[in-house]
Formats: structure tokens, C-alpha cells, sequence
């Protein structure tokens, strides 16, 4: 084992293996924001969405002023516009964002990205802060859709559907993959979630 020294954060030391979603919301002047997170992660079993934000960003003041926020999964070949989504603003504006083709969402106000395989709608649960200056923004999901190519149907087989759609992976810090290759993970038979 390499000891890690807690006198600075550990988590370039490393790899870890997490979801790259983006965050989308409504800007005070009509038009929209969306934020590369991968500190993000359904909460509980149950229809509850959360992502790591601060109180500095964009997504954050948006999500707080109208109660909503969108999250789109995009596939690994839109990672370039990803990359986009997450530069600083040039008088307030982020061009790039222009580069990001979007749809309406459908329940909340809110946008949609196009070049995605599942689109969640949130209302805005609760914002809890103090991690280090981090927040945790917890939404209730009100609306959910998944391209047809990425749904799980009873008689379709799990591991074609994700060779066929590999889904875009943050490797943190820095890097990603496409995973298409999976397998079925070896649960206990009495297994209960
Ligand atoms: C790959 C990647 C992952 C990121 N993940 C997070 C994250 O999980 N939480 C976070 O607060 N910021 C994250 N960021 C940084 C924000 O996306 C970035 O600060 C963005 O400009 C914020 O935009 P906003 O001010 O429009 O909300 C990430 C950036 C990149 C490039």
C-alpha cells in the first residue's frame, strides 16, 4: 500500500471509474447552461438523482432560482463537446455551448442534449453544502427517457445492447473510455438489493 497524505485531496493519486453526464439548466436570460458533472449518481432506489456542484457555478445559481435541472447521458462520441461545456465564461457567455445541439425538455423548463441515450428531468430536492466548498444538489427525477437502442427490453440480451450503444465512462482524474464490453455480474442466489 502507498500511503496518501490527507494534507492535500487524494484524488489525482489515482484512477476511479464514474458516470460523465451534462447538467443542464436555465440562465436568468432565457437561454440555457449545460455543465460536464461526474460526481453524479442516482440516490437510493428510488427516483432520486444527485450531483456534485459549487456555489460559484452557473448550474448551481440556475438550479436554485427555478427549482429544476436536466440531465443528459451522452454517448462517448459527443466527448469533444463535453470537453466544450465545461469552459470558463467570456463575458458571462460560454459560445461553445452553441456547438451542443438540444431539444426541449418535457416537464421541466429546461433542455435536453440531442446526442444522448437517457435524459433525466429534475426538480430541485434540496442543496446540501460543506464539502470542502462543494455542494451536493439533489433533485426528484419527474421525467425519464431512454433512446430506444439503449433500453432495456425483458427479451433483448444486456450485453448486446451495450456493445451496440457503449456507454461514455470518466476515468477520473482526466481521462475516458467507452465501455462496450461487459458481463454479468456474479450475484449470490438468495441476493436481495
Ligand atoms: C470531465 C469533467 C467533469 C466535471 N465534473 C464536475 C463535477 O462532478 N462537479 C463539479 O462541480 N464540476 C465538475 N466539472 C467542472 C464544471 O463542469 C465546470 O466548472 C463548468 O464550467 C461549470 O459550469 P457552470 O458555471 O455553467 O455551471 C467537471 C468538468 C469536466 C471537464
Amino acid at each position: 500500500m502507498v500511503p496518501l497524505p490527507l494534507s492535500a485531496p487524494i484524488w489525482d493519486a489515482f484512477f476511479t471509474v464514474a458516470p460523465l453526464v451534462l447538467v443542464g439548466t436555465r440562465e436568468e436570460d432565457g437561454s440555457h447552461d449545460l455543465a460536464p458533472k461526474h460526481m453524479a449518481m442516482p440516490l437510493g432506489w428510488q427516483n432520486h438523482f444527485g450531483f456534485v456542484c459549487h456555489p460559484s457555478h452557473a448550474t448551481q445559481r440556475n438550479a436554485e432560482r427555478t427549482g429544476a435541472f436536466t440531465v443528459s447521458f451522452p454517448r462517448p462520441a459527443s466527448v469533444v463537446q463535453i470537453a466544450l461545456a465545461a469552459e470558463g465564461r467570456q463575458g458571462g457567455e460560454k459560445p461553445s455551448l452553441d456547438a451542443i445541439p438540444v431539444s426541449p425538455a418535457n416537464v421541466v423548463d429546461g433542455v435536453l442534449v440531442d446526442d444522448a441515450h437517457l435524459w433525466l428531468e429534475c426538480e430541485l430536492d434540496r442543496v446540501i453544502d460543506g464539502f470542502g466548498g462543494s455542494t451536493l444538489i439533489a433533485g426528484r427525477v419527474v421525467a425519464a427517457a431512454v433512446a430506444e437502442g439503449a433500453h432495456r427490453a425483458s427479451d433483448a440480451d444486456d450485453a448486446e445492447l451495450i456493445a451496440a450503444a457503449p456507454l461514455l465512462t470518466y476515468l477520473a482524474p482526466g481521462r475516458f473510455a467507452a465501455v462496450g464490453e461487459s458481463r454479468s455480474f456474479p450475484f449470490p442466489v438468495d441476493f436481495r438489493r
